[in-house]
Formats: structure tokens, C-alpha cells, sequence
């Protein structure tokens, strides 16, 4: 997908740099391996620029390659900077599957561009590659970073610059056996919305001052969900409170989520602000975001068994981290 594994230094020193400009025929050259190696290159980007319509391209090639008996795993390479989106997004609408059949997925990056003295790219995929030899490792969707090895939906980026950028948001523990509480025969995986059918879905972010009078604006640009990075464990200063009350009585979808990044969000406050809303579990905002938009899609989705998009975002919330 591009990424600092794939950048290169502007004027050499490793002080400034530009992502996505190796081919990925030249980065897997680095892979240690006995397996025959498919390259595909889907984007060669700075992650910052990545959009929902490749979110849908590489949804569908990451099921296109789990279904294939020749290839025994995957590995992508991806910018830092979203890494944690595109992971739960994998883990949302493949992860079922590719338990399934026995399959890993791990996505990988760097801190470093490609031509540094001290890259930690190669090590990075060596090491996703032999994760994804090692027969004795579970199967699922997996990240590895700074030679460390996360669950895909609890990784997140917390240093802009350190080797060890990431680390493991909180893990939800809850063993519903792969089957929605209520029983409904509902996939595992949601569906992947095609390119042009994701919903807007905008984060918002409490703070001193918050005020509510962009969420009306918000309202005439079409967006049907909003994500509010709230304070502490998710709350809202009254008068953005205001505006987000009057979004969801005008049928606006909104998770509470929080800026803090770690830690769980309650379901409920306990100043009873934003009682219809959903509370976004371990999710932080920008990965909540993800979830919400899929909930949204699933929800109108007809093959999804008409479940609303709360009782979807529940599931999700919910879902055993290391399924
Ligand atoms: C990016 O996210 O594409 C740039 C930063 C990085 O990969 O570390």
C-alpha cells in the first residue's frame, strides 16, 4: 500500500523523507523466504492520503487471497500513520474468514524510510513473513510493528517517531463463540461496502469550548455519522452536546468514543448527556470511525439480516479481540 517501508530519504540523514515511492517488487526482494512470493501493488501512498475506496480494493483482494488454495498467507505493507484503521477494517470484514480457513494476515511498516542506514523495515517483514510461516501461530488478521507482533484491532500508533511507535490498545476479553448474543444468523464478516456506498462518518473532538454550531454544517455536507472524541471516558462540554443531541433526533448516528486513547468508553454517562448514543468500547475515535461506517453499510445492507446499525456496532464492540 506505500508507507515509510516504501519511502525514501529527501536529503539523505533520515531527517525528512518521502513514503510510497519503492516498488513493492523491490521491498519484497529484502523477504527471507522458501515460499514463492505474489506481489501486488494496490497503492504506492503516504497513509495519510488513504481512502475508503482502497479500504473496498483491499477488502475484496484480501477475500480474493483467502479463498485461494495456492497462497498460504499475506502480508501488506502499509503506512504508519493508519496502519490501526486499515487493520480493524481487515479485521471486520475478513477476520472470520480467514479463521476460517487457517489463514494470517499481517500487516507491517516502518518508522524509517527504505534507503536509512538503520530501516527497520526488512525486519519488520522478515518478520510478518516467517508469522506467516510458523504453522504453530494462530490464524487471523495481525499487525507487526517494531518487531513486535498485535492483534490487529488493539494496535495503535502512540509515538510519531519511535521504533516502538505502537502499542496494544486495551483487549476485550468476551467469548460470545463467534455468534451474535441474540442468536441471529448474521455473518461473522461484514460486508464490504462497494466503493461508492460508504456513509460519511466525521469525528469530533471535545475540548475547552467545544462548540456545536459545525455540526449543523456537518449535517448539509450529508454526514450520517459522527464519532465524538470525547474527554476523559467520553464526555461533552454541554454546548457541543446540544448540537450533537439534535443530530441523532434528526436520525444522525453517534458513537462516543475518547481522545485519552486508551481505556475503555462506558455505555452510558453518568450525567445521562447523549443517552441514545452508542458507546465505542476500546475503540478509539479514528477506529471507531471505521466501525461505524461499516455498521452503517451493514445496517442498510439487506443480506445483513436487517439489523440496525446499533445492534451491529454492538457486535463489533463486543467481538472477542483474538477471535
Ligand atoms: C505513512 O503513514 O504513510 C507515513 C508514515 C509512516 O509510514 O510511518
Amino acid at each position: 500500500m506505500g508507507g515509510t517501508i516504501a519511502g525514501l530519504q529527501v536529503n539523505g540523514g533520515g531527517q525528512s523523507y518521502l513514503a510510497g515511492l519503492v516498488p513493492i517488487e523491490t521491498l519484497s526482494k529484502q523477504i527471507k523466504c522458501k515460499l514463492p512470493i505474489k506481489n501486488i501493488q494496490l497503492s504506492n501512498i503516504d497513509s495519510c492520503d488513504m481512502t475508503e475506496a482502497l479500504l473496498s480494493q483491499l477488502g475484496q483482494k484480501m477475500v480474493e487471497a483467502l479463498h485461494d488454495p495456492h497462497i498460504v498467507g499475506i502480508v501488506i505493507t502499509h503506512g504508519t500513520d493508519t496502519m490501526e484503521e486499515t487493520a480493524l477494517f481487515l479485521e471486520l470484514v475478513c477476520g472470520y474468514l480467514a479463521k476460517t480457513v487457517g489463514k494470517k494476515v499481517i500487516i507491517t511498516g516502518a518508522m524509517l524510510p527504505a534507503d536509512h542506514p538503520e530501516a527497520d523495515g526488512p525486519d519488520n517483514l522478515n518478520k510478518a513473513v516467517a508469522l506467516v510461516e510458523d504453522k504453530g501461530a494462530p490464524s487471523g488478521i495481525f499487525g507487526v510493528m517494531g518487531g513486535e507482533v498485535f492483534q490487529a484491532r488493539s494496535m495503535a500508533k502512540r509515538h510519531t517517531s519511535s521504533l516502538e511507535a505502537f502499542i496494544s490498545g486495551d483487549a476485550v476479553n468476551l467469548d460470545l463463540g463467534g455468534q451474535a448474543k441474540d442468536g441471529s444468523q448474521v455473518s461473522e464478516d461484514l460486508p464490504i461496502p462497494p466503493i461508492d456506498k460508504w456513509q460519511r462518518v466525521e469525528i469530533i473532538t471535545n475540548h475547552i469550548g467545544a462548540k456545536s454550531d459545525l455540526i449543523a454544517r456537518y449535517q448539509t455536507l450529508g454526514v450520517q455519522g459522527i464519532v465524538l472524541a470525547g474527554t476523559g471516558g467520553g464526555t461533552v462540554h454541554h454546548d457541543l452536546n446540544a448540537g450533537l443531541e439534535a443530530f441523532m433526533k434528526d436520525g444522525g448516528a453517534l458513537v462516543r468514543s475518547s481522545r485519552v486513547g486508551l481505556g475503555r468508553i462506558p455505555s452510558q454517562l453518568s450525567n445521562g448527556r447523549l443517552s441514545a448514543s452508542m458507546g465505542a468500547g476500546d475503540l478509539n475515535p479514528p477506529k471507531a470511525r471505521i466501525a461505524l461506517q461499516l455498521a452503517l453499510f451493514a445496517s442498510l445492507d439487506a443480506k445483513a439480516n436487517a439489523l440496525s446499525w446499533q445492534e451491529i456496532f454492538a457486535r463489533i464492540v463486543g467481538l472477542p479481540s483474538f477471535r
